[in-house]
């Protein structure tokens, strides 16, 4: 495997990815891994990330001097190759402006970690600080304009820098450099496969539970979709699935949920129908973290309640994913710092009673689509977009009643409907409505209306952590504004959100 060390970069697990969809395990770890440590886990490379600071910062993060002299090949992106760069004799210094966005490369040695990448290429800058002085042991193997040292290599030993970013998409290159790193450089096999993965999980999951039984809650979302496939596989009958209908899912979702269910799965299904008591809990609670602490809450009473009734269950099976698991901080060698604590408000407590069976753990969401369509699940599903644990809860802002449910389920099918007709829900990574406190005027034939207002989102993302506004064509979204007023009753406008994250969220509340 490869090991990427997280100096507190966005793109982190970016670039683990990229190194993954090289067929070569990937894992991030804390900057301040030992090299002792790292002799341990036995890596075929380092990658150094990116990150916020300048190397000369006091309290700057740095690596383990010594995992230079491990004879594992190194790849230092922007901070990641300032830090190789200083600690091995060269100068860092910053740059009159911070140079961000898109930059022409110039390959000067096409040789190993550059071989096959255009003499001239696009490669996506975001720096304050680069590499001035490059010690004698270095040679540079690209440039660009106001980068003496774009690229550089190690004369001999197997140490590389990049002050560009071969993770992003905008390095139209990226993919060929970081490629030639992990299967010249590092010699990788590139021999791992999610289908073995698969096989793997499988056969762990069926050691672990034995004859027992195991509990998975089911949300409409792909990761438990998956999680039931992989469960389902492991263990067939001995596996029972809990839906908990909280009267806060989009529209005919509940049905559909079941209906899916019972055409992939001959195992055991509990519907609990909690819609009363999840809109008794919110009457009159309008504050966003309020709603979510309360469903949350709600969600595990009526989870619990429900599990308790299942005889011989021994296992909770839950679709925690390699991201919640580096940002939570759970990850062994993991990251320093708990980057983001997710609002997750699927997460079961331990009180439960249940042994934890998480077999995505170690995979992102796209290996995860992969993984569903592997194990048979039909595309409807692995391509749905996320939806919030706490649901159309946050979607209907102010307090939430189920008038303005039934209003905001209407309006968002009709979001939803008209973008997959476009042929585009693919291209979004999440669509939806968004029904607001505010009431305005309008005409409707002679008469004068004081209605409601719908704000339609739809955004791109890699990552959910960061998101732009989808450029959607305006025909479509003047059929979705139409059609929303006029067939949703109570809405008299239609708004679109243009705004991006950040430092907009993508959730409204
Ligand atoms: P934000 O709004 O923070 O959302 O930009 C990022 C992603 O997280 C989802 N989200 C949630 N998911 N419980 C969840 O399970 C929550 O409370 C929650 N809030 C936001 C959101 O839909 C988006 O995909």
């Amino acid at each position: 495997r490869v090991l990427v060390l997280d100096f507190g970069s966005q793109t982190a697990q970016l670039i683990a990815r990229r190194v993954r969809e090289q067929h070569v395990y990937c894992e991030i770890v804390r900057h301040d891994i030992t090299a002792a440590r790292l002799r341990e886990l036995d890596p075929v490379g380092i990658i150094l990330s990116g990150g916020p600071n300048s190397v000369y910062a006091p309290g700057a993060p740095q690596c383990d001097p010594e995992l230079f002299e491990l004879g594992v090949p190194v790849l230092g992106i922007c901070y990641g190759m300032q830090l190789a760069c200083k600690a091995l004799g060269g100068e860092v210094t910053s740059c009159p402006s911070r140079e961000y966005g898109r930059s022409h490369c110039d390959v000067v040695d096409d040789a190993d970690l550059m071989a096959d990448v255009p003499a001239s290429t696009e490669v996506w800058m975001s720096h304050g600080d680069q590499v001035t002085a490059i010690a004698e042991d270095f040679s540079p193997l690209a440039k660009t304009k106001t980068c003496p040292f774009a690229a550089v290599r190690h004369k001999r030993l197997p140490i590389y820098g990049l002050q560009f970013h071969p993770e992003v998409t905008h390095t139209v290159a990226g993919k060929t450099i970081l490629g030639n790193f992990v299967k010249h450089v590092c010699k990788a096999s590139g021999a791992w496969r999610l289908g073995d993965f698969a096989e793997e999980t499988i056969n762990k999951v069926r050691e672990t539970v034995g004859s027992s039984r195991v509990i998975c809650g089911l949300s409409g979302g792909v990761d438990s979709a998956v999680v039931a496939a992989l469960l389902y596989r492991a263990i067939g009958p001995q596996l029972s699935c809990i839906l908990v209908d909280n009267g806060l899912l989009r529209k005919d979702e509940a049905a559909a949920v079941i209906d899916e269910f019972s055409r992939h799965f001959k195992t055991d299904l509990h519907v609990v129908r909690a819609e009363d008591e999840f809109l008794n809990v919110l009457a009159g609670v309008s504050d966003p973290q309020e709603k979510r602490r309360r469903i949350g809450k709600t969600f595990i009473d009526c989870f619990k309640a429900e599990a308790l009734k299942i005889d011989d269950a021994r296992f909770l099976a839950q679709g925690t994913l390699y991201p919640d698991v580096i940002e939570s901080g759970a990850a062994v060698d993991g990251p320093a710092d708990t980057i983001k604590l997710h609002h997750n408000v699927g997460g079961l407590p331990a009180e439960l009673g249940f042994e934890l069976i998480e077999p995505l753990r170690d995979l992102f969401k796209d290996e995860v689509r992969q993984l569903g369509l592997q194990l048979g699940l039909p595309p409807e599903i692995v391509w749905r977009h996320p939806f919030p644990g706490p649901g159309l809860a946050v979607r209907c802002l102010g307090e939430v009643t189920r008038e303005k449910l039934a209003v905001l389920r209407e309006a968002d099918a009709i979001v939803v409907g008209e973008i997959q007709a476009e042929g585009l829900y693919r291209a979004t990574s999440q669509s939806f409505a968004v029904l607001l406190p505010v009431q305005s005027v309008g005409v409707m034939g002679d008469s004068r209306t004081y209605e409601n207002t719908v704000a339609v989102r739809s955004v791109n993302t890699d990552d959910f952590m960061t998101a732009d506004w989808s450029h959607l064509p305006h025909e479509l979204l003047s059929r979705i504004s139409t059609r929303i007023i006029n067939e949703v009753q109570g809405v008299n406008r239609v708004v679109y959100d243009i705004s991006s994250k950040p430092p907009a969220t993508i959730e409204w509340e």
